[in-house]
């Protein structure tokens, strides 16, 4: 796939139509994808669940990024990049998006799980000030048998100018 340009790539709410697509996606990138009934079952939770895609103009879906809401925590649940659009400033955007979705909704603090191994997802997380916060052995169960331990990761003032600025929300 030809460079992204960042002119000619959206972000809009996931609908039912993408479920396939956003599985396929999953199943290239994530060692325990989810199916489509799990996302699915996600897209109807509209109350506690936001589902993102990034989307080029002419139509293809390149990532998806989801939050949950949990009491009044926003978890990111799953950020995912086509392999050949990586490194091009989506995987920030989405995450960009669902924080700025998180305050929307009027949560006070943002957490993550993600795999101790993960080296460019935790720097992902990083760059929007989510930081380490301890870790939960054997968390993931892989399809292979294996399991890995999560780092968990929190972000506690959502009201941080530097935060915001990140994010892109008001001050
Ligand atoms: C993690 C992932 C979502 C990052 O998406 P991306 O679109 O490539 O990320 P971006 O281009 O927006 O990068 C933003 C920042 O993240 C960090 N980063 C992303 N990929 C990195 C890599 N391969 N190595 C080191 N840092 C990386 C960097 O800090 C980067 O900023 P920079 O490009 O200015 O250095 C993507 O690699 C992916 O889909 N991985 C597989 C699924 C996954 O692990 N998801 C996260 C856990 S659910």
């Amino acid at each position: 796939m030809a460079p992204l340009d960042a002119s000619e790539i959206g972000l809009r709410p996931m609908l039912d139509s993408d479920v396939a697509t956003v599985r396929a996606l999953n199943v290239l990138v994530q060692p325990s994808p989810w199916s489509e009934g799990f996302l699915r079952d996600q897209l109807e939770r509209l109350e506690t669940n936001t589902n993102l895609v990034v989307e080029t103009d002419t139509g293809t879906v390149v990532g998806h990024g989801s939050l949950a809401v949990v009491a009044d925590e926003g978890h990111i649940t799953s950020v995912a990049v086509v392999p050949t659009c990586q490194r091009q400033g989506v995987g920030a955007r989405l995450v960009a998006a669902l924080c700025r979705d998180a305050r929307a909704r009027g949560l006070t603090a943002m957490t993550l799980e993600v795999r101790t191994s993960n080296e460019a997802a935790i720097l992902l997380y990083r760059r929007f000030g989510f930081a380490p916060a301890g870790i939960r052995p054997a968390y993931y169960c892989d399809p292979n048998g294996t399991t890995t331990d999560a780092l968990v990761m929190w972000l506690h003032d959502v009201d941080d100018p530097v935060f915001l600025g990140l994010i892109g929300a008001e001050f």
